[in-house]
């Protein structure tokens, strides 16, 4: 059964897409898991992401028409061996009144993705969704399928007051309102687009730890990264060394997320945990001994 899991934030532009990406890339390229990366943003930047690193690639349906058809199977799209998708596209707009006309009550709101999900949860190790920085009857509705939900918190003043309203305002009554039904777990901040020497950030970033506590915080950190900015350029490539210290980093965040899960799942909480990366330092921008095993090879198409 797949893990359903969402990187998101009230805010925008935090790294949400970039981060979903590159995890789907990793989990699914070098630690071959099965993975379905959906794209449920309205912009589909994922979408034109996956068009720029993948070749001749065809969507045959979008996740919106999808869904309006009741199953999401004919818009699957396989990418490569191991990485399926289903593409974004402006109709997302549309989906939120189609939601809403479509369902009894608040309830059925909630639940409209359920069982389009659950169908599918047995065909993959992970289902990654792209989501807008909204809170429309769409992404209600797509937490509402999340086993782990990821709040990319970019180290600056907003993207912490959009967490903390992520967190307080949206998720809590969430939980609170459909006790049985809201299953997802917060598996931790991600400090994103990180600038360490800037004295502010360093400071925001230590008060994140002590808001939410280090067990609460991943210790896998996404610095601001020129390449993988590039990588919203251009599509993502795995080419040369700065491709691989990318891809090295987002593989130590997905040892860290399944960490986490294993904690969650063994004890129902997260106490005292720890991380060592093994494939990148981030605190002293160092390769280590994994990461070596990161063919150069491009991407597998
Ligand atoms: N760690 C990073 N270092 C440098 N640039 C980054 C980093 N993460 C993302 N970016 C860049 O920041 C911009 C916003 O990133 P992205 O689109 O992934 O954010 P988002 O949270 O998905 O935005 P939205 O809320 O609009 O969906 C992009 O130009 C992206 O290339
Ligand atoms: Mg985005």
């Amino acid at each position: 059964m797949a893990y359903v899991i969402v990187f998101t934030n009230l805010k925008g532009g935090v790294g949400k897409t970039s981060d979903t990406d590159m995890m789907s890339l990793v989990a699914s390229q070098i630690f071959h898991k099965k993975v379905l990366l959906i794209d449920v943003d309205l912009q589909a930047n994922s979408t034109q992401n996956m068009s720029r690193t993948f070749n001749n690639v065809e969507y045959p349906q979008s996740f919106t028409n999808a869904v309006m058809e009741g199953s999401l199977k004919r818009a699957i799209v396989s990418l490569s061996s191991n990485l399926d998708f289903i593409a974004g596209s402006a109709g997302t707009h549309d989906l939120n009144e189609w939601i809403l006309d479509h369902s009894k009550n608040k309830k059925g709101r909630y639940l409209f993705f359920k069982n389009m999900i659950e169908e599918l949860q047995d065909g993959y190790d992970y289902i990654f969704f792209d989501v807008a920085p909204s809170t429309d009857n769409t992404v209600d509705a797509i937490m509402m399928c999340c086993d782990y939900i990821i709040p990319v918190q970019e180290v600056k003043r907003f993207s912490m007051d959009g967490t903390a309203s992520l967190i307080s305002n949206y998720l809590t009554p969430m939980v609170e309102a459909f006790p049985e039904e809201a299953h997802f777990q917060v598996a931790g901040v991600l400090p994103a687009i990180f600038q360490n020497r800037k004295r502010q950030q360093q400071i925001n970033y230590e008060e994140t730890v002590e808001r939410y506590g280090q067990d609460n915080v991943f210790f896998t950190i996404i610095k601001r990264l020129e390449r993988l900015d590039r990588f919203g350029e251009h599509g993502i490539t795995l080419n040369d060394y700065q491709d691989r210290k990318i891809w090295a980093i987002f593989a130590d965040l997905l040892l860290e997320l399944e960490a986490r899960i294993t904690s969650f799942e063994q004890t129902g909480d997260i106490l005292d945990f720890k991380f060592k990366p093994i494939y990148y330092d981030i605190e002293n921008n160092k390769e280590l001994a994994a990461s070596k095993e990161i063919k150069l090879n491009g991407i597998d198409q």
